[in-house]
């Protein structure tokens, strides 16, 4: 396992991290198995959010946690706020939110603080000031150690930071090798057509600039939760060239396609979303080997896209 420096005292931060959004038909025991799984494979970093499951998913590994208390000082924990499911689903920046949210977070997760907290998606109706309040509350307490965002253009950082003492620190984002409009606009800079449309405010490179941690998330699936590529005939090119790495680095073809995106010059990290302990230590072979630039290039190829 490869490692990323992270926060003020450099805490070592694995570019795998185990997303447990999927855990909410796991029995306890299943989960601790995963957890166990990921420690011994050297992953430390959890990342989980309120709406996982309406709950449930924080609820399971806080259980884990209840039986196996060993295991908290293991585990950077990090989990999301600021998405309502309630008669329809709307978004809530609110002062008030946010505090009452991290009290539930920990709550069910059965632990004095998180890691890391992000704002899950963004409010229109954002008052940066009431941001800046929660935060400054939720530090001074102790609940809360390093903040990020999720799904956030620079603008709206800057937005945040105008008020927002701490840091922000992560800004995790949909990224997988067929799923790329974050990388389109770059490439068709000063060219004609829909590809040149700069959508995201050129959001990656903001991120190295700001020394802010890229979590890469969905980084098997394709379009907005549409499904895998790996595997899938309608990927029939893409397929062919991880399958073709996978034999060349003695891998699996879906661990090629996460060495893809912590081949991105940054502060990366994958965000996987397994259940599946074997497949957690398969994919954990994604920082072993570092894909060529010949060979990231001919993976964004095949999955459909083009170069000037
Ligand atoms: N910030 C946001 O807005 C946002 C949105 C969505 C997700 N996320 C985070 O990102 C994490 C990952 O998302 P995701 O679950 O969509 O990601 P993913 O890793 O792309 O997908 C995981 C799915 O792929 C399946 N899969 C099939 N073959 C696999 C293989 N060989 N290796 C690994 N997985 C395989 C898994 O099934 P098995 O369980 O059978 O392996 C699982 O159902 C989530 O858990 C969550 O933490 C964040």
């Amino acid at each position: 396992m490869k490692y990323i420096p992270f926060g003020q005292d450099d805490k070592e931060l694995s570019e795998i991290v185990l997303g447990m959004m999927r855990i909410s038909d796991k029995s306890v025991k299943e989960v601790e198995e995963l957890v166990e799984t990921a420690l011994s494979v050297g992953i430390n970093a959890f990342d989980l959010a309120d709406i996982y499951g309406r709950g449930r998913c924080e609820e399971l590994l806080g259980l884990v946690l209840k039986n196996r208390p060993d295991l908290r000082e293991k585990m950077w924990i990090q989990s999301k706020c600021g998405i309502r499911i309630e008669e329809f689903t709307y978004f809530d920046f609110s002062k008030e939110y946010i505090l009452q949210s991290v009290d539930g977070i920990l709550e069910r997760l059965q632990v004095d603080y998180l890691d890391s907290l992000l704002l899950h998606r963004p409010d229109a109706l954002m008052e940066a000031e009431q941001v800046a309040e929660a935060f400054e509350i939720l530090q001074k307490s102790g609940k809360v150690r390093d903040f990020g965002v999720s799904n956030q253009n620079p603008m709206m950082m800057e937005l945040l930071k105008k008020e927002v003492k701490q840091p922000l620190s992560i800004n995790q984002l949909q990224l997988s090798a067929a799923f790329t409009p974050g990388f389109e606009s770059g490439f068709h800079v000063n060219m004609e057509g829909d590809k040149a449309a700069l959508r995201d405010g050129s959001v990656f490179e903001y991120c190295k600039l700001n020394d802010m941690v890229i979590q890469a998330w969905s980084v098997l699936q394709f379009g907005y939760f549409k499904g895998n590529f790996v595997g899938n005939e309608k990927f029939q090119a893409l397929n062919q060239v991880l399958d073709r790495l996978a034999f060349k680095y003695g891998v699996t073809p879906s661990t090629i396609a996460i060495s893809w995106i912590l081949r991105y010059p940054a502060k990366m990290q994958a965000v996987v979303g397994t259940t599946n302990p074997k497949h957690l230590r398969e994919v954990s072979q994604a920082t072993n080997f570092s894909l060529t630039r010949k060979e990231w290039y001919e993976i964004y190829l095949a999955a459909g896209n083009n170069l000037p």
